[in-house]
């Protein structure tokens, strides 16, 4: 078999981490092509809706690092860009100042140290500050809340085309319903990847896919919740994915008392409610949305799945939509008496069992018939609370398969095989089994 064209880097998955990275090659001179197997700017996988939080408040020292480090990436990449692209509001946390470590998103003060160390400005309010300059109510008397002011909302919409434009410009190749089925390695070249798939298009059911095959010395995997339609047929091993089937919800609020900030409370859960979670974030309205409203949501999923082949299209899960409903009854002003959110969805939130995410090669072991030049040749990114990491790990990445394979930035607790064999696993996953032949190593030809 051989190559339709060979690349420098392949990146498997056109989200904003695939053209990131992208971009990031391209910068560094490489020829670059991005296989999406949707169409960009899609709402399937990771990066739907229109809002994602860049924050710098972690409790985790090694989080606090990156995001510190990301702040200046962002600055760069939007002088490179010539736009901004978060509007910074601010971030305001608030609630329970008992609220116990352990829980997904730390403790309400666990930033604190962070935030001295790197210089970053915050503010301690008490109960009555915080409802005095947020549309909030009935909080209790013992609440408090830290305003963070080098935070905001990333324009998750103008982010991806931003960065679609930047790869345009420095001349990555771009193919939209680019369904990869297979990545072997090519017998005649010890230091080739053979990325082989369909290439479909929109011109109707008329139009049959085209077989591609495309050269690659090295790959980057960043299709997020789709990762092991990837890793299984071609590696045989999976990722044990724990995808929330995350609700969000658009609130109308009153335009004359609207959300200053970015927010996110913390709560000790209560067995009473369904989801016991009551941990909720949300948006102020943006420029970018719809007048007036607000995303709120609760920082829980009662419905994970292991792959979004189980994704149901039927419902969004109502537990969770109810449990917010009511929470914004009670302690949002400016809704209605009884509010019900104009517009609701269900985005993909990718986690491994740490609540977390994997940056790291593919280590060799798992591949072993492709042999020891290809080591180090494929690097896999698998979504999470990513997004405010975008410019950093487009260049993690590209410093991984481009530069010699080190990085400036630590992510040794991204690792593959971290957790004692909790992350991967030799059987497939419910729904990428049956989806294509596994390839078979040993009989490519280039
Ligand atoms: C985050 O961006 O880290 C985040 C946003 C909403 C809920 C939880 C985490």
């Amino acid at each position: 078999m051989s190559a339709d064209e060979v690349y420098d880097v392949i990146v498997i998955g056109g989200g904003p981490m695939g053209l990131s990275t992208a971009y990031e090659c391209a910068k560094a001179g490489q020829k670059v092509l991005v296989l999406e197997k949707s169409v960009f700017f899609n709402q399937a996988g990771s990066s739907g809706d229109l809002v994602r939080m860049f924050r710098t408040a972690y409790t985790e020292d090694f989080m606090a690092t990156l995001a510190y480090q990301s702040m200046a990436l962002w600055d760069d990449l939007e002088t490179e860009a010539g736009t901004s692209l978060r509007l910074m509001t601010g971030l305001l946390n608030f609630g329970d100042p008992t609220y116990g470590a352990g829980g997904p998103e730390g403790t309400l003060k666990g930033p604190i140290p962070n935030l001295k160390k790197y210089g970053l400005k915050y503010t301690e309010l008490t109960r009555d500050d915080i409802e005095a300059q947020n549309p909030f109510q009935n909080l209790p008397d013992d609440w408090v809340g830290l305003d963070m002011p080098d935070n905001g909302v990333i324009n998750v919409t103008l982010l991806t085309r931003t960065l679609f434009r930047l790869c345009e410009q420095l001349g990555v190749k771009l193919l939209q319903y680019a369904y990869v089925n297979s990545v072997t390695p090519c017998i005649s070249d010890p230091s080739l990847w053979l990325v082989g798939g369909l290439l479909g298009s929109d011109k109707g059911a008329s139009a049959a896919p085209n077989q591609f095959t495309f050269g690659a010395h090295k790959i980057a995997i960043t299709c997020g919740a789709y990762v092991n339609h990837i890793l299984y047929p071609s590696f045989c091993f999976s990722l044990n994915l724990q995808i929330w089937e995350m609700v969000f919800e658009y609130y109308s609020i009153d335009p004359t008392i609207s959300f200053p900030k970015m927010w996110f409370q913390f709560a000790q859960d209560t067995s009473a409610t369904t989801p016991a979670s009551n941990l909720f974030y949300g948006f102020p309205s943006v420029p970018w949305g719809p007048p007036n409203l607000a995303r709120i949501a609760v920082d829980s999923a009662t419905r994970t799945i292991s792959d979004p082949s189980e994704r149901s299209h039927s419902d969004i899960p109502s537990a969770d939509l109810e449990h917010t409903r009511q929470w914004v009854r009670s302690h949002v002003r400016g809704c209605s008496a009884d509010p019900v959110p104009v517009f609701a969805g269900v985005g993909l939130q990718t986690n491994v069992y740490d609540n977390m995410f994997v940056l790291d090669y593919i280590p060799g072991d798992l591949m072993p018939a492709a042999g020891p030049q290809r080591e180090k040749s494929i690097a896999v990114f698998t979504a999470g609370w990513g997004m405010k990491f975008v410019p950093l790990i487009g260049k993690v990445l590209k410093e991984l398969l481009v530069d010699g394979g080190t990085t400036a930035y630590d992510i040794s607790q991204f690792k593959m095989d971290r957790g004692e064999g909790k992350i991967i696993r030799d059987d497939a996953v419910q729904g990428t089994d049956n989806l294509v032949a596994r390839a078979n190593f040993s009989s490519q030809r280039c």
